[in-house]
């Protein structure tokens, strides 16, 4: 038998202000946001109203696009009430370029739902620089026109980035263009096929873009994200860890596989206190 998505986490804990979730496999992590992120369409199409949705790249949400895809398919779940933007795009980048964040959201879901295309918002890294400020004041406002976004799909970065709001990054920024940072830029090298390869900009949402969402879930899987979880959830809110913002936000949870939670385990008192 099936678990309801309800009961597939092993652990749900709340520590500074964030709703920890441990699952035993990010299949189940996936599936639970998926079907939460699901039944928000669902209530949405019913009330005659737009679903806003905010969403991430990178290999973090692929699990949870498929899982959407697979309910499109087998359930009859309708994403034509869905309105999306994405986190961040690089800067410069082509929409066909194999690496920019408009192909991977085509390859990975759109290409497979019914959402109308004018529904979908990524940031444009094609302009000329010296239009950029102006998109991204124009992003700010096509979020506020769609109603705010309701559920925001989040990654981690080893730096601590949301979005690529880099260490630096303050709580109060908006949509912009960033520098990438060094980590970042060696983590994306062999998916451009070099270091000097991968862009050195990127245009994102800022964290207070992030924040205004209602409910913002973030992902996060496997040993090598374990540290930067353990820093978000329990370290002193920061500009150096730009995920550790999320502490001061009314609906937060962060979704976890027990390899990505493994430092947080581990920094339970005796009391089982944690942080
Ligand atoms: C992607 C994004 C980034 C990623 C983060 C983790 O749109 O905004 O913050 O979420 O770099 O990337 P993965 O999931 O590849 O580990």
């Amino acid at each position: 038998m099936q678990s309801s998505p309800n009961q597939l986490s092993r652990c749900n804990d709340v520590r500074n202000g964030i709703n920890v979730r441990v699952f035993a496999n990010a299949v189940d992590a996936n599936t639970c946001v998926a079907t939460e992120m699901a039944a928000l369409i669902r209530q949405r199409a019913q009330d005659g109203k737009a679903c806003v949705l905010g969403l991430a790249t990178g290999s973090t949400p692929v699990g949870v696009y498929r899982e959407l895809i697979r309910m499109h398919r087998d359930e009859g779940l309708s994403l034509q009430n869905v309105v999306t933007f994405n986190l961040d795009e690089y800067f410069p980048i082509q929409p066909d370029a194999p690496q920019s964040y408009v192909r991977f959201m085509n390859e990975h879901l759109f290409d497979f739902v019914d959402i109308d295309r004018k529904n979908i918002h990524i940031p444009d890294g094609t302009h000329p620089l010296d239009s950029v400020a102006a998109d991204c004041c124009e992003y700010e406002k096509q979020i506020a026109d769609a109603g705010g976004i309701d559920i925001q799909i989040l990654g981690i970065g080893r730096t601590g980035h949301i979005g690529f709001n880099e260490p630096g990054s303050g709580r109060n920024g908006l949509t912009r263009l960033v520098k990438l940072n060094s980590l970042t830029r060696n983590d994306a090298a062999a998916a451009f096929g070099g270091l000097e390869k991968v862009p050195k900009s990127a245009i994102t949402m800022g964290v207070k873009t992030i924040l205004s969402a209602r409910k913002i879930r973030l992902l996060a899987f496997g040993e090598h994200k374990a540290s930067i979880v353990e820093q978000a959830v329990c370290g002193s809110v920061s500009d150096a860890v730009p995920a550790t913002f999320l502490q001061g936000h009314q609906d937060v949870q962060f979704l976890l596989d027990e390899a990505a939670a493994e430092k947080l385990v581990s920094n339970q008192n005796e009391s089982g206190d944690s942080c």
